[in-house]
């Protein structure tokens, strides 16, 4: 009898040493291939690269229309249920690096529906955080003429008459055998909601290849949307997805959650709280005594410094490598890759938060990455609803 998986990944529930193998024949998800990751553009991306985002669905209709200079889009949300830390916003600078190569159109949308449905918050503080995480997302630096921005709540005239078109595709079945019974009607709904994001750029621009990079976690909704994607009535194709393994906590592997007692290093930590986070917390993979490390060496595997300079913060590969090496080696010790982690963290969060303070005011930001009248309503028009409906034009 094959073993019980000690792991468990939905959209809402991450827990357990996850097998990121076996989750692939779980989910039906590719591995990501050397000819796959040899099409992004030139030189590559480290998250790519270093294996990150290590699994795909239909990737290559989006690389080659993003090599042959042919719309394709990028879909990467946020659910604003807290502040964002620094493994939330790695999807959306990896979408910039591709907007500014081969002018990527961006949709991001926000599920405040979604984190009201699932946590234990009010809708005040859910607009709160939705407010503040929309400055982290335009301190990225998207062009607005190729981004938009949707608040599933703000946005509501386009966003219900649309979740409402895909809801009716869903079964309640289906969504209790992909994310296990929903707490309330609310998450019964929201799945009909998201696979409206991953719809949107083809419903706005018409059809064309649409990627979705996203964790793990949330590959079940894109294999919702798909599903619904493939009714002959829509004339859209199925969304791909990118998908990535989660970047450590600071108390070792598996996911970073700021809603959950582990520190994570937040989108607004100052050089010293970085640098205090991390000493005090990063699971090294380094030996205890100075004399035991130089003689056996660490392992970079588990040790949360590498990690995160592997992940996302240190560009080089030659530099990672080296650090590997002579930190299995033992000449590089457990607290100096400590200090180099988080000088890179501190560098990229002081430069991101220079741009998030450069910003005007959110209102005043956000309007230019919003959708225009007639995109809402060739967004409509896509998903079957006729000119002369009741909404306001
Ligand atoms: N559900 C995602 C989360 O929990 C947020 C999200 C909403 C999203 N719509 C999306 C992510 C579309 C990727 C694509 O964080």
């Amino acid at each position: 009898m094959p073993a019980e998986d000690n792991f468990t990944v939905t959209p809402y529930a991450v827990e357990g040493d996850i097998d990121y193998d076996r989750l692939l024949d779980k989910f039906g998800a590719d591995a990501l291939t050397t000819e796959q990751k040899a099409k992004f553009p030139d030189p590559g991306h480290p998250l790519v690269r270093r294996n990150v985002f290590y699994a795909e669905r239909d990737v290559d209709p989006f690389l080659d229309a993003a090599s042959d200079d042919k719309l394709h889009s990028i879909v990467t949300g946020r659910g604003p249920s807290g502040p964002m830390h620094i493994g939330h916003i790695f999807p959306f600078y990896f979408a910039k690096y591709l907007q500014d190569r081969t002018g990527t159109l961006v949709y991001i949308p926000f599920s405040d529906d979604e984190k009201y449905f699932l946590k234990d918050k009010s809708l005040g503080e859910i607009s709160d955080y939705t407010r503040e995480n929309l400055l982290d997302l335009l301190a990225v630096g998207f062009d607005p003429e190729r981004t938009r921005i949707i608040v599933d709540t703000a946005d509501a005239d386009v966003m219900y008459p649309l979740a409402t078109a895909f809801a009716k595709e869903v079964t309640q079945a289906t969504v209790d055998a992909t994310y296990g019974d929903p707490e309330n009607i609310g998450l019964s709904f929201y799945p009909a909601v998201q696979a409206t994001h991953l719809l949107f750029p083809q419903l706005v621009e018409g059809r064309h290849p649409t990627l979705v990079p996203i964790a793990v976690d949330q590959d079940p909704h894109v294999r919702v949307c798909r599903d619904i994607a493939a009714k002959e009535r829509y004339d859209v194709a199925k969304p791909g997805a990118l998908l990535s393994k989660f970047l450590p906590s600071l108390e070792g592997p598996g996911k970073m959650s700021s809603s959950d007692d582990a520190p994570s290093i937040l989108l607004s930590d100052d050089r010293e709280t970085v640098f205090d986070k991390i000493r005090t917390h990063a699971y090294s993979g380094g030996q205890t005594g100075l004399e035991e490390h130089r003689e056996q060496g660490g392992n970079p595997e588990v040790d949360v410094s590498y990690q995160f300079l592997y992940y996302f913060f240190e560009e080089s590969d030659e530099q990672v490598e080296r650090l590997a090496r002579e930190y299995r080696e033992g000449s590089l010790l457990s607290g100096e890759l400590k200090e180099m982690a988080a000088e890179n963290i501190a560098n990229f969060l002081e430069a991101h938060q220079e741009r998030r303070r450069a910003l005007g005011s959110l209102e005043d930001e956000l309007e230019q990455f919003r959708l225009t009248e007639s995109e809402r309503q060739d967004a409509r028009r896509r998903a079957g609803y006729p000119d002369s409906s009741l909404v306001q034009q």
